[in-house]
């Protein structure tokens, strides 16, 4: 194994951390989501710090699979793209930001307490959760 080959496993190894790290997300936060509508004030408050906290862990996890990503690509496959696939799977990480970003611009109104809001970040969670199936599935097909 050369060094390029050693570092590309340690990259993907990376890859996966993340991609579990950041994939808690879409399980944990529909269930907060659900708890925040009925909760008391001060319930909504940990509840949010909650969510908060999830939430960096996730766009760290985001952005590390974005960078161990191009490189493995680039140890790895050469820049060379497998198949149709791996565009399919970036159309899901475009998604999956847009979602992303739609979420955050949520997160005031949701400290707040806005039901509106919640409902609307909610259903923005579960989208990048669809996007994140889809890069998921789109991944194995493209690299096996
Ligand atoms: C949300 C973002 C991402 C998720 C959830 C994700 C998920 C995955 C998964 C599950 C695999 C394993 C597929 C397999 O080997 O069967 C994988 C592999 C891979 N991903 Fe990602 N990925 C993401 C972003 C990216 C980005 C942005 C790139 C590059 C531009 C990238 C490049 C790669 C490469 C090159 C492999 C293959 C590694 C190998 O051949 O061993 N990924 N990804």
């Amino acid at each position: 194994m050369d060094i390029a080959a050693i570092l590309a496993v340690l990259l993907f190894f990376v890859h996966i951390v993340a991609f579990v790290a950041g994939g808690s997300n879409s399980v944990v936060m529909p269930i907060i989501a659900g708890k925040m509508v009925q909760a008391s004030p001060e319930v909504r408050g940990e509840l949010l710090d909650f969510a908060k906290r999830l939430a960096r862990v996730g766009k760290y996890s985001m952005i590390a699979l974005i960078v161990t990503g191009v490189l493995v690509l680039w140890l790895k496959w050469n820049f060379v793209i497998p198949n149709a696939w791996f565009w399919v799977k970036m159309a899901g990480v475009v998604a999956m930001l847009v979602f992303i970003g739609l979420n955050e611009s949520m997160a005031k109104r949701v400290a707040a307490g806005d039901a509106e809001a919640v409902q609307r970040s909610d259903l923005f969670g579960r989208l990048t959760g669809a996007a994140f199936l889809v890069v998921i599935l789109s991944a194995v097909l493209a690299f096996n």
